[in-house]
């Protein structure tokens, strides 16, 4: 069967995470020696307070999530700064894009292919980031999990798919640099393709990638 719908994860797939830190760093001595520990540690707490928030049955959306997050991240490193948190903050709002993401889509557009996001991202913090990216236009459908109220890997985000773009998991390929997201869209049924950027090892779970790519500029060739 064709596959005609590619479609992206949103946060260190098409958004490149550590922008928020390391664009902030540049004008913060504080934070300059210790960006990339600081955007890791955000990260992690970002997603374990998605999964914990999932099971305990506890939603809250991903701005108020991310938020937690870096409040977690900030204590850490005893650093208590209420404008510093704001301007990270912000600077999340506004993540650039991995440099070979428009010249990709656009390859994969040319070919016929439809183009989707599937994303924790509330609908206002990607709606912002599609935008301050330079991305906008590019797709079909916008798609936040706040519609099933859990986060990824519930089966209930990854059916969000059809539900809103009538495609069946059949035709779509999913496009993750998150191992454990690929894992949970490979169980729900879509064909995946794992963006591996830093040559991770392979997640332990069951349902592994379809296909490993480094970056996005290698999907043309699957389409
Ligand atoms: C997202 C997270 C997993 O965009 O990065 O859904």
């Amino acid at each position: 069967m064709p596959k005609d719908l590619f479609v992206f994860d949103a946060y260190g797939t098409l958004f490149d995470l550590a922008g928020a830190a390391r664009a902030v760093a540049t004008g913060d001595a504080r934070v300059a020696p210790m960006w990339p520990a600081l955007a890791e540690d955000w990260r992690r707490k970002q997603l374990e307070y998605s999964w914990l928030r999932t099971i305990m049955g506890a939603h809250a959306d991903f701005a108020e999530v991310t938020a937690d997050a870096l409040d977690w991240a900030l204590e850490a490193r005893g650093l208590h700064d209420s404008a510093l948190r704001a301007a990270l903050l912000e600077a999340f709002r506004r993540l650039p894009c991995f440099p070979e993401v428009p010249a990709a889509l656009d390859a994969l557009a040319a070919r016929g292919k439809e183009l989707a996001i599937l994303s924790n991202g509330t609908p206002d913090m990607l709606a912002e980031a599609v935008e301050e990216a330079g991305l906008a236009g590019r797709f079909r459908a916008v798609i936040s999990v706040e519609a099933a109220g859990v986060y990824k890997p519930s089966p209930a985000v990854y059916a969000l798919v059809e539900a809103e773009t009538g495609v069946p998991p059949q035709r779509v390929v999913f496009v993750s640099s998150n191992g454990w997201d690929v894992a949970g869209a490979a169980r729900f049924g879509f064909t995946t393709a794992w963006v591996n950027r830093g040559a991770a090892p392979l997640d332990r779970l069951p349902h592994g990638p379809a296909r490993i790519i480094s970056d996005l500029a290698q999907l043309e060739a699957l389409a």
